[in-house]
Formats: C-alpha cells, structure tokens, sequence
C-alpha cells in the first residue's frame, strides 16, 4: 500500500477557515453537556479554576505542540509522528503518540455520536413542541425512554454518524470548512443569544457565584484528574485531532498566537454554556443535575414552563448539535486520513469505512442505557469505561510522552524554526512544555492510578 506524497496533502484555503475548524472541534458537548455538570459534581468554582489553570499551563503548550507536529510532518498523525522522528534520528516508535490519538479518537467518536444522535432528538422533540409543559417526573421520564429504548437512539446515533460522514467524505475546503465557517459563526449568535435570555430572565447572579465561588472542600485527587481530563477532552487534545489539523496548516500561519485563540475560545464558550444554563436552572428552582441528565432532563422542563420555550428550547438544542457535529467532524478525521492517505482508499471510501465501523462500535454504548445496561466493565457502564480509558488514562498518557518528545528529543532549534515564535514567548512555551506540562501529567496519574 503506497501512501501518497505530503505534496498531496490538502491545506486550509484561510487562517480564518483553520481557526473556525480547530475552534469547532474544540467546542463541542464537551462544553455545553459536559463542562457544567462535570463543575456541579466538581465543588463548582473550584474545579473551573483548576480547569482553567490546566487550560492555560498545560493545554496551550501541548496545542502548539500537537500543531508544529502534524504541520512539520504534513501527513496523518500517525505517519506525522513517524517522520518526525525519523527527522530527529529517533526511534519511529514515537508514533505511538499518533496511534493512540487514531484509536482514542475512534473510541471517542463511537460513544460522542450516541449523545449527538440524544441532541437531535430533543431538538426534534422541542421543535415539535412535545416538551411544553413537562413536569420534572416527565422530563426524567422522557430522558429514560429515550435512552432505555432499544432502537431509537440507533437510529439517531445512525443519523449523527450519517451527517458527519457526509462531511467528511467532501474532503478538507468541500466539506469540513464550509460546514464549520457557516455553523461556528452561528453557534456564537446561538450562545449569546441564550446568555442575554438567562441573564434577563434567570438568576444570574446564583450561576455567577456557582460558577466562580470556589468550595475547596470538595476537592480531591479525583476531581483534579477530572479537571484535567476534562481540558484535555475540551481542547480536543492527544486524539489525533488537533494534529491532523495542524497536518493542513501552511507555514503562514503562527501556531502559537492561533494556539491561545483556541483556548480562550474555547473556555470562553465553557462558560458561557454555564451562564447560559444555570440562571434558567436557578430560577426555576431546579437542582442541577451532576450526570448526563442535567441539559436533557433538567433544562427541558424549564423550557417546558417558560414562554417562548419552544423556541429557546429549540434554539438550545440546535445550538448542541451544531456544536457536536463540528466535533465529530475531527474525531473521524484522525483515521480517516490515515487510509485516505494511501493509494489503496480514497476518501469516500475511507469515511464511510471508518464512520460505518465506529457506528457499528457504538451501538453497544447507544444500546448501554438499555438492553445492555447490565454489561459492565471494571464496573463502569460502557460509556463510562470508553469515557475514563480515554479521558483519565489515554489522553494524559498520550500528553505526557507528546510534551516529551517536543521537549527532550526534537532539537530546540527546529522547534524554534516551526513556530517563528517571539522572544520571550518561546522560551516560556518551551520551559512549559519541557518541565511543566510532563512533570504536572505525571504527578496527578501518579496520584490517581496509585493513590494519595
Ligand atoms: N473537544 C470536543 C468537546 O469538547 O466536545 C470533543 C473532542 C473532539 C474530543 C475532538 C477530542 C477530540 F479529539
């Protein structure tokens, strides 16, 4: 199997087609499903600015990392990774980093179309009104048939995996940019739009100190590991993604200023989903929910007693798909590319190979909540076990040794030439990345996998 030549690897038409695409990977249910329940359990203002910390200290280093890398090796993550370090007179075992970013994300984007395929039925489900007027037994009531029945989430995780196939097969400028400039631009009129409707009609001032006011109490070695994994999975880190994406940057562009663009966006949307979801959760007197429920069985019935609540609902739920499908766009990428690179498959060929399987893979997480929720493994559901091997043990991991070959064993100066970076910024960028990032990985595994 012949792979074909980097000359013929796709490029961005634009920085601004790149950032929306990274962006967009980066912002997903991540953010808006994810972030504000993983805060609830987390102690609330203690766990965001833990979050945050990792965001900044630990997720941007390795986002310029992740980008110089694929950029450098203008290949797939895995073939990337090999190259790289044949470059550098290393070991090719090094793209085990890439392999564990094409396999992560393959697991991850067999369990993220199931809670895709939930949001786009509840964005039915609002647009057909069925939510109005919902009491709190009925909306944990919907939320439970929905996800216990044994074919409908099938049949909307088909659906998701269906879109963002049919993405993907259209190739870098046909499909994955004109989807993610058209959907991230309306995503943020979407977001802002449910933040002005929270703060005039919500308690905004309770989400606020929910989200800001630290509970130190709460934390320990677990919610700290979540803290990370959490930033991790939200800046689409150590899967594959981001350095597939960088695999399609020109040289044009700086990765470092493009790397904290991403960041800021990214938390910044985090939080906006919180401030958009707590004041209407706070006002209606709801406890928010600490598991997957809180934005399927807690929010709808606000939407269900307020006016207009077919259209925030609405609005809502589209502002959730939109967010996944740009996400699952990148986690399909990763492997897609790795076959479409050769000349044995084409790139239809190969999204719907590697879609169609990662369906077939996630059937048994869709069927999880329902005729298989006795299966368990290490006694996690299923969602749970692909959720804590990827999150809490791959993506550190993948982290971990990504930090350490840009640190230790890529020259300094051809990391120097890749980012074109200013003084004193690629110094601060390379003493994080060499100490910081695997020093602060290796500390908190080492606590959780061995305990305090
Ligand atoms: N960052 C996405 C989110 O927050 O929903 C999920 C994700 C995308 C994770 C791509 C990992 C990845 F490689």
């Amino acid at each position: 199997m012949a792979v074909k030549p980097a000359s013929e690897h796709a490029h961005w038409s634009s920085r601004w087609a790149f950032i929306m695409a990274a962006v967009g990977s980066a912002v997903g249910l991540g953010n808006i499903w994810k972030f504000p329940y993983e805060a609830n359990s987390g102690g609330g203002g203690a766990f965001v600015l833990i979050y945050l910390g990792f965001v900044f200290l630990i997720g941007v280093p390795l986002l310029v990392a992740e980008l110089s890398l694929g950029r450098r090796g203008q290949l797939s993550p895995i073939r990337s990774m090999e190259k790289v370090a044949k470059e550098e007179g290393r070991r090719t075992a090094w793209s085990l980093i890439g392999w564990s970013g094409v396999i992560g994300s393959f697991i991850v984007i067999s369990y993220y179309s199931v809670v895709g395929g939930w949001t786009l039925s509840y964005m039915i489900q609002t647009v057909l009104g069925n939510l109005q007027g919902i009491t709190g037994e009925e909306a944990v009531a919907g939320f439970d048939a929905l996800v216990t029945n044994p074919w409908m989430p099938l049949v909307w995780h088909g659906l998701f995996m269906g879109i963002t196939v049919g993405i993907v097969l259209r190739g870098i400028e046909g499909g994955l940019e004109k989807a993610v400039t058209l959907l991230m631009p309306a995503l943020f009129i979407l977001l802002i739009g449910m933040v002005i409707y929270a703060g005039v009609t919500g308690d905004f001032a309770a989400a606020v100190s929910f989200l800001f006011q630290p509970d130190w109490s709460k934390l320990d070695a677990d919610v700290i590991l979540s803290a990370l994994g959490q930033s991790f999975f939200s800046l689409s880190l150590a899967q594959g993604s981001i350095m597939v994406y960088g695999s399609y940057l020109t040289r044009q562009v700086k990765v470092g200023k493009a790397a904290v663009t991403i960041a800021a966006a990214d938390s910044g949307v985090a939080l906006l989903a919180g401030l958009a979801i707590f004041p209407i959760v706070f006002a209606y007197g709801l406890t928010p929910g600490k598991e997957e429920g809180l934005v399927f069985q807690t929010l709808p019935i606000a939407f269900g007693q307020m006016t207009g609540g077919v259209v925030i609902g609405t609005l809502f739920f589209g502002l959730l798909t939109v967010a996944a499908i740009t996400s699952a766009i990148s986690l399909l990428e990763p492997s897609v590319s790795y076959l479409a690179e050769t000349d044995k498959f084409g790139r239809k060929k190969a999204a719907f190979i590697m879609g169609g399987a990662a369906f077939a893979f996630g059937s048994f997480s869709s069927l999880g909540y329902g005729i298989l929720s006795d299966v368990t493994i290490f006694g996690q559901s299923i969602i749970g076990f692909k959720t804590y091997l990827t999150n809490n043990l791959m993506m550190p991991m993948a982290g971990l040794f990504t930090a350490l070959f840009v640190g230790w064993f890529v020259s300094r100066k051809a990391m120097m030439d890749e980012l074109a970076m200013e003084e004193p910024w690629f110094r601060v960028w390379y003493f994080l990345v060499r100490f910081i990032c695997p020093t602060a990985i290796a500390v908190i595994f080492y606590h959780v996998v061995i305990g305090f």
